[in-house]
């Protein structure tokens, strides 16, 4: 089978290697990809640089290629309809629908897809004006949770005892440049958990549960970016915490979007909260997510099932009842992102990145590319640099959580960019 993975972060990257690694993959295909991708994929769309928005392009490029799956990574081009674009022309494409996939996009919708399924999540209220905010707030007490209603790349949202904090930040959504509704949540206490599903529109294959560390610095302070880390399995979990989520969260939602008519084909991630009163579903996101597909998909064990390019082939053509589930590696693996300079405030560009070799060589570490380019024309011209927030993602493997937590830290210390970031207590609770 050939494959088109569509965009250019982490997460694409590690997407590309595990459909490598599927021996019922011949061909892995990227567009745009980036320079770590290559060694894995054939690169498309790089220059002149194929906007993955425009779902006539994207589609025109899959049968150019003659692809049997296109596999789309990022939520934009799929609320954008890029899925319907290819899926119009007739080829298999693994990603929502841009009318499934509003289930990311807003927040008020998924809400009400949760109270239509009797779905666990935070009481929540929908405003539009700073007055119903301040209601709200006084409604709901601290500590205060107020979110941008539309997508914001795991930014828009702000959690804070501070009231003054959370007014400013619903104004900012409020104000004409931003997304224009607020949600107000009930605080939700406990451990978070991100549990994906692979689902075809009626069955739903739960994966690993993996943990993500959203804030950018150690001891989970500082502002929220897309995630500085992941880690899985989780050796604390509850045992039966994949089939609580399945028969209580991801289930009855993908059959209340089937009961909507506007099924839901793709990844299905569930942004959980383990309470003291249980599951809560925090958010929903209509694709896989970054960081923690990195870790996740290096554990796939496609020796004992299926590999993913079979998975998400048989989630696009409504027959993923056929196959056996997906099997893991006895093995833990944790991820450290590296990001540049002024993240996630702003990100820095060009600033010259050394020593993935080095760590790439070590035993049970990988490098995992996200925001890195090849310098153009100039005295570096070729080489590998910085072109975004979240550069790299080095994931180690090992048998326990911290010895793969040592190896991806060891592999850290072998990479150097100016105004280098990264946390240095990923996975630490955990072992
Ligand atoms: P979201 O974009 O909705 O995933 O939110 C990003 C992060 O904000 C989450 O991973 C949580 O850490 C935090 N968060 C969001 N909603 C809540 C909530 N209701 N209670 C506590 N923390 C929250
Ligand atoms: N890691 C969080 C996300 O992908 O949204």
């Amino acid at each position: 089978m050939r494959v088109l993975v569509i965009g250019n972060g982490g997460r694409e990257h590690a997407l590309a290697l595990a459909l490598a690694r599927d021996p019922e993959v011949s061909e892995v295909h990227a567009a745009p990809g980036n320079p770590g991708m290559a060694a894995c994929a054939e690169l498309h769309g790089v220059d002149p640089r194929l906007d993955i928005m425009d779902g006539t392009a994207v589609a025109s490029l899959a049968a150019a290629i003659g692809t049997d799956l296109v596999v789309i990574g990022p939520e934009a081009p799929l609320a954008a309809g890029v899925a319907d674009a290819v899926r119009a022309l007739g080829m298999a494409c693994f990603g929502p629908s841009a009318a499934a996939a509003v289930l990311e996009g807003s927040k008020a919708f998924a809400k009400d897809v949760m109270a239509a399924a009797e779905v666990p999540t935070a009481a929540a209220l929908v405003c539009v004006s700073t007055a119903e905010v301040t209601g709200a707030l006084s409604e709901l007490g601290p500590p205060y949770v107020v979110k941008d209603d539309g997508l914001a790349a795991g930014k828009g949202v702000v959690v804070t005892d501070d009231r003054s904090v959370a007014l400013e930040h619903a104004a900012l959504v409020l104000s004409p440049s931003g997304g224009g509704r607020v949600v107000v949540e009930e605080f939700l206490d406990g451990p978070e958990v991100s549990l994906f599903a692979i689902t075809d529109g009626s069955t739903v294959v739960p994966l690993q549960p993996a943990q993500d560390f959203k804030r950018i610095h150690d001891g989970d302070l500082g502002p929220n970016t897309g995630g500085m880390g992941a880690y899985t399995p989780l050796p604390w979990a509850p045992a039966d915490l994949i089939d609580e989520v399945c028969a209580r969260v991801l289930q009855p939602t993908v059959d209340e979007l089937g009961r909507r008519g506007t099924p839901f084909q793709g990844l299905l991630y569930a942004g959980l909260a383990l309470t003291a009163r249980g599951v809560r579903v925090i958010e929903f996101n209509a694709r896989f997510g970054d960081p923690e597909t990195q870790p996740l998909l290096a554990l796939l064990d496609e020796s004992a099932g299926p590999g993913l390019g079979a998975l998400l082939l048989a989630a696009a053509e409504s027959r993923l009842h056929e196959l056996p589930p997906p099997r893991w590696r006895d093995a833990a693996a944790v991820a450290v992102v590296m990001a540049s300079r002024g993240y996630p405030a702003s990100s820095s560009h060009g600033d010259q990145i050394t020593g993935i070799a080095d760590a790439a060589a070590l035993d049970g570490v990988t490098v995992v590319h996200a925001g890195t380019d090849l310098a153009g024309p100039g005295p570096a011209a070729g080489q590998l640099v910085t072109a975004g927030g979240r550069v790299l993602a080095v994931v180690g493997v090992g048998p326990t959580v911290a010895d793969a937590r040592g190896r991806a830290y060891a592999g850290v210390q072998k990479i150097d960019f100016p105004g280098k970031q990264y946390r240095t207590d990923i996975a630490a609770a955990a072992g």
